[in-house]
């Protein structure tokens, strides 16, 4: 966490025009013979929040992947900072700046809350910074800081999607990589951690790419998102302009109900059947 702005408009300001921190150029990721992402480009400026959502199986965490190192593209290239990373390995992506919080969190489980921090740290020379954010950590999400000595494996699943992301925070990245913080946590502490996503983007002006296929409450949440469909961005924009979407509404949103054609029943039954696989 070196920044400190402490308002979105602050950071903002300083940044006209703002830089490009991630740009992803066209890249197509195998596995074996299975093509998961298929000419895919994205953009993320610096202290954007940016989603990337889309329904099971559509190549959200294989971007991910791709961008963090853990896959290796057939096609395409990842760029920091204008700087191209593609085949870096994920150690060395880490430490020129991306931080990836997984799907399942995937915490030390045998190590404390603090020792799980400071692994997040274990790149960071500047001992009294790291003490200084994980002071932060603990503000942002105060049951860390209660459960500190406590081994991660005993905290729930919200508590240790919070370390997840405490610890991307602790190496201080140019961005974060968010898969899926809303998986399995009930709708009260989805909109707890989302809060906190939203405070940690605006107030300290972390940059952040959210994969989400909860698209109510990331398109509530970020700046600009964009739209995935078998490995391919299908649609793309600013959030408040991709909720107004007829098609997000319906296949995304699992909206419709409101319009004259869910009068029939028939309809309705497929909103349903939509609804389990478009939450
Ligand atoms: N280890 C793997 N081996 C083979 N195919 C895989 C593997 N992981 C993912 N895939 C395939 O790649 C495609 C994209 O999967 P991916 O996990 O990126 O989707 P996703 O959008 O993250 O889905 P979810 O919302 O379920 O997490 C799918 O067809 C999936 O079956
Ligand atoms: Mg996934």
């Amino acid at each position: 966490m070196a920044k400190t702005a402490t308002k979105k408009t602050a950071s903002k300001a300083t940044e006209a025009p703002a830089t490009k921190v991630l740009s992803v150029e066209n890249i197509e990721t195998y596995y074996g013979p299975i093509q998961a992402v298929k000419g895919l480009s994205i953009e993320v400026k610096e202290g954007a929040l940016v989603t990337l959502l889309g329904a099971n199986g559509a190549g959200k965490s294989s971007t991910l992947k791709t961008i963090s190192g853990i896959l290796e593209p057939d096609k395409g290239r990842v760029l920091l900072k204008g700087q191209d990373i593609t085949g870096f390995r994920p150690d060395r992506v880490a430490a020129q700046g991306i931080a990836h919080v997984p799907e399942g969190r995937e915490v030390f489980p045998f190590l404390s809350v603090r020792e799980n921090l400071l692994m997040g740290a274990y790149l960071r020379s500047d001992k009294d910074a790291v003490e200084r954010d994980i002071e932060a950590v603990y503000d942002y999400f105060p049951i860390l800081h209660e459960r500190a000595d406590q081994r991660a494996v005993l905290l729930s699943g919200g508590q240790q999607q919070m370390l997840a992301i405490g610890r991307a925070l602790l190496s201080s990245p140019s961005i974060m990589l968010l898969d899926e913080p809303s998986l399995g946590l009930s709708p009260l502490l989805v909109q707890e951690i989302f809060a906190i996503i939203t405070r940690l983007n605006r107030e300290r002006g972390v940059t952040m790419l959210l994969v989400e296929q909860n698209a109510s409450v990331a398109l509530e949440h970020a700046d600009y998102g964009y739209v995935l469909e078998l490995g391919r961005i299908v649609m793309d924009g600013p959030c408040t302009e991709l909720v107004k979407s007829k098609d997000v509404q319906e296949f995304y949103l699992g909206m419709g109900e409101s319009s004259a054609e869910t009068a029939e029943s028939g309809r309705e039954d497929k909103r349903w059947k939509r609804k389990k696989t478009w939450r």
